[in-house]
C-alpha cells in the first residue's frame, strides 16, 4: 500500500517535471532547443568551412616565401617540430627522402606527402597545434614555402601562392596507388 502511494507520488512528480520542460520549450529551451552552444553566423561558418583540393582549388589570395617563413617557424612551430623542422617532440616535417620503400620508412611532408597544396590546407586547419586559425594566409604561404624549402623542393626566395603551389611536383607524388579501381 505504502509502495504504491510512493509510486503514485513519483509518477506525479515526473509528470510535472516533463510538463514543465515541454512548456519551457515554447519559451527558450527544451527537447528541440536544449539551449546548448550558440548559433554560428554565416560569416563564421565561411571562415572555417574551406577545403584546399590537391589541384589547388580553394587556395586563397596571398603569398609568401621561405625567408619570412623561417622567421615565423622559429616563433610559432620550432618548439614542437624542432630546428629546421627536425628533431622536435612532435615529428619531423623535413627529411626522410628515399626511405619510403625501404625497411625504415621515415614519413615527412617532403618524403611522403603527394601534393604541396594540402600542406597549406593542413597548416591553416590545424596548426599551430594549440591555436589553429590564428595565422594569416600570407603567413601560411610563407610557412608552406619554408617547409618545402627545408625539403629541397623550392628555393629560398620562391614565392608560394595559389598560382605556384599547385605546380609543385612532390618527390612522392607517384608513390600512391588507388586501392580500388572505378569498376570494382
Ligand atoms: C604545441 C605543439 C605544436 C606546435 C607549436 C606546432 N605543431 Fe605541428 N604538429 C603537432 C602535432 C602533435 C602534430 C601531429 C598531429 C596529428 O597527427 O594529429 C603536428 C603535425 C604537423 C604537420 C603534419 C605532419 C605530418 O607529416 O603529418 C605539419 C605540416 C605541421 N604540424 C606544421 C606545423 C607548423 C607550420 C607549425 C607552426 C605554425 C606547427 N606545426 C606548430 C604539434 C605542434
Amino acid at each position: 500500500m505504502f509502495i504504491s502511494k510512493l509510486m503514485k507520488t513519483i509518477c506525479t512528480c515526473t509528470l510535472i517535471i516533463i510538463t514543465q520542460i515541454v512548456a519551457a520549450d515554447d519559451v527558450s529551451f527544451g527537447v528541440n532547443n536544449p539551449n546548448l552552444g550558440k548559433v554560428l553566423s554565416a560569416e563564421y561558418v565561411d571562415q572555417v568551412d574551406f577545403v584546399v583540393m590537391p589541384n589547388g582549388d580553394g587556395l586563397p589570395q596571398g603569398s609568401g616565401n621561405a625567408v619570412s617563413g623561417k622567421e615565423l617557424f622559429n616563433v610559432q612551430c620550432i618548439a614542437c617540430h624542432g630546428n629546421e623542422a627536425k628533431g622536435g617532440i612532435n615529428g619531423d616535417l623535413a627529411g626522410g627522402h628515399g626511405t619510403i620503400n625501404g625497411p625504415l620508412p621515415k614519413k615527412t611532408v617532403g618524403s611522403y606527402w603527394p601534393y604541396a597544396t594540402i600542406l597549406f590546407d593542413y597548416i591553416r586547419r590545424a596548426m599551430p597545434y594549440q591555436t589553429p586559425g590564428t595565422l594569416t594566409n600570407d603567413e601560411i604561404y610563407a610557412l608552406t614555402a619554408y617547409i618545402l624549402y627545408l625539403n629541397d623542393i623550392v628555393t629560398e626566395k620562391e614565392i608560394m601562392s595559389s598560382e605556384t603551389l599547385p605546380r609543385i611536383i612532390m618527390p612522392n607524388s607517384e608513390g600512391f596507388v588507388w586501392a580500388y579501381s572505378a569498376s570494382e
